[in-house]
């Protein structure tokens, strides 16, 4: 079992070396604070222990349920927003085929998602392809009021009991929700629906390792010992007990940190394998939502290379000199493939003959980094040795927990998402939602709207 490789090689002549040294101590006190329960937002670290303390057979009762569940159906639809579905998205993106939905031989159902947007469109299609199929739901809400997933399951769920009756419909809905309160768990409770709980002191965005994203990653036939596995190696290897200077979660925050303070207000997620977009998406949550407040935080956005090397390699090599990339990239892709020789040459491209697409693109990569630290853009460099389920949880884990150090040494409480509810108040005073009566009005004048 070997760790993560992390490399800021290509960042320290980005600000003065002796500044890296300086916040060892800073962050290790961050950490300190994180481990002692003594920072800001501090009743919401049940994320932090959660891969050493998850019991085998609380693994095996997920695994359990989702085996019951998979036997029955050929399709699932897993509702949620937010924390509450990019983890498993992004777990199930990375290990899943590519083209999953094309397969015409399965072992375990498909996985569709629904609840994460208010498209009309969106929600339609899916009505139409799941009608004449065998689908079950998992429902996943924390708060249980989040108005996007409460709307797609009034939605699906209607459809489902008047598809195959109420009786079964409720065997076929699984309910990942708090353990006592909210509408969604009063719901479950009234219907009989299979439940999983969201730990109180887990918040969304730190959530993929509870039940909210074991329990769709199971479904999909991924392991979820394995990504627990690795979790915990990391956990190990980020703990107190380790020098600051070889602790990867501390490394990483204080690297972005120190970029930050010199400039680099964007963080771009860079992968060279598409199955890493999702990851992309759960990461930017991560890491937006944790920071940006207060006017202050890294803006964390993402490109999938080569492809995006095509539409924003342009700015990023050569216009403002405000970010700085991560890129994590697989050292060894699951299939062979080689490029043949051609007879003609006329692509002009036999002076590749014989590699593989991986020699190919890892050159891109190596090619790229240099180009873009030579235009001024400053490079961390994460590789995993070959993309599967442990070292999925090993980076999951390091990066939920460089997270809150890194917003502590920005100076923000990480566990909070205050500026999320101003949309929703619009939105609903918009929608004449009661109680918004006053606010309505006003936003109404202010866009001319009758
Ligand atoms: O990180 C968060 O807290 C949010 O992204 C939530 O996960 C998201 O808003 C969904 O909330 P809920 O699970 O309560 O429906």
């Amino acid at each position: 079992m070997e760790p993560i490789k992390l490399n800021f090689d290509q960042t320290f002549n980005f600000f003065p070396e002796q500044e890296y040294t300086k916040q060892l101590e800073p962050a290790s006190k961050k950490l300190k604070s994180l481990h002692d329960k003594t920072g800001a937002g501090n009743d919401f670290l049940g994320w932090l222990n959660l891969p050493s303390a998850t019991k085998d057979n609380q693994i095996n009762e997920i695994i359990a349920a989702a085996n019951e569940l998979s036997n029955e159906v050929n399709v699932i639809v897993v509702i949620g927003i937010g924390g509450s579905y990019l983890g498993a998205k992004a777990v199930i993106e990375a290990c899943n085929h590519t083209f999953d939905q094309l397969l015409s031989k399965r072992k375990v159902p498909l996985i569709l998602f629904a609840g994460q947007n208010l498209s009309q469109d969106y929600l339609s299609d899916l009505l139409e392809v799941i009608d004449d199929k065998n689908y079950g739901i998992v429902v996943i809400s924390k708060s249980g009021t989040t108005t996007e997933p409460a709307l797609a399951f009034r939605i699906l769920k209607k459809h489902l009991e008047s598809k195959i009756g109420k009786k079964l419909a409720c065997k076929r809905i699984v309910a990942i929700t708090d353990e006592k309160k909210g509408a969604l768990k009063q719901l479950a409770n009234e219907e009989g629906y299979k439940t999983f709980v969201i730990p109180d002191d887990v918040g969304g965005r730190f959530s993929v390792l509870t039940p909210v994203g074991l329990f769709p990653i199971a479904l999909a036939g991924i392991s979820i010992n394995n990504l627990i596995e690795g979790a915990r190696f990391m956990e190990k290897i980020t703990g107190l007990d380790i020098a600051p200077e070889k602790n990867p979660a501390i490394q990483y925050s204080i690297i972005r940190n120190l970029l930050y303070r010199h400039g680099r207000k964007i963080e771009i997620f860079v992968n060279y394998n598409p199955k890493l977009r999702f990851l992309a998406k759960w990461w930017k949550q991560l890491y937006g939502e944790s920071e940006g407040k207060e006017g202050k935080g890294i803006y964390p956005s993402s490109v999938d290379f080569t492809t995006d090397l095509h539409s924003m390699g342009q700015y990023i090599q050569e216009g403002e000199r405000t970010m700085f990339e991560t890129v994590v990239s697989i050292t060894k892709s699951h299939k062979q493939l080689s490029i043949p020789h051609d007879k003609t040459n006329l692509d002009k491209l036999n002076y590749l003959a014989g590699k593989s697409l991986d020699e190919v693109n890892n050159m891109a990569k190596i090619g790229t980094m240099l180009a873009h630290v030579d235009g001024g853009v400053p490079n961390i460099h994460i590789e995993i040795p070959s993309l599967n389920e442990f070292y999925l949880g090993q980076l999951i884990y390091l990066f939920e927990k460089a997270c809150p150090v890194s917003g502590y040494l920005i100076g923000v409480n990480p566990f909070n998402q205050p500026g999320v509810e101003a949309y929703k108040k619009n939105m609903f005073a918009l929608l004449g939602k009661p109680g918004f009566e006053e606010e309505s009005v006003r936003l109404r004048n202010k866009i001319k709207l009758s």
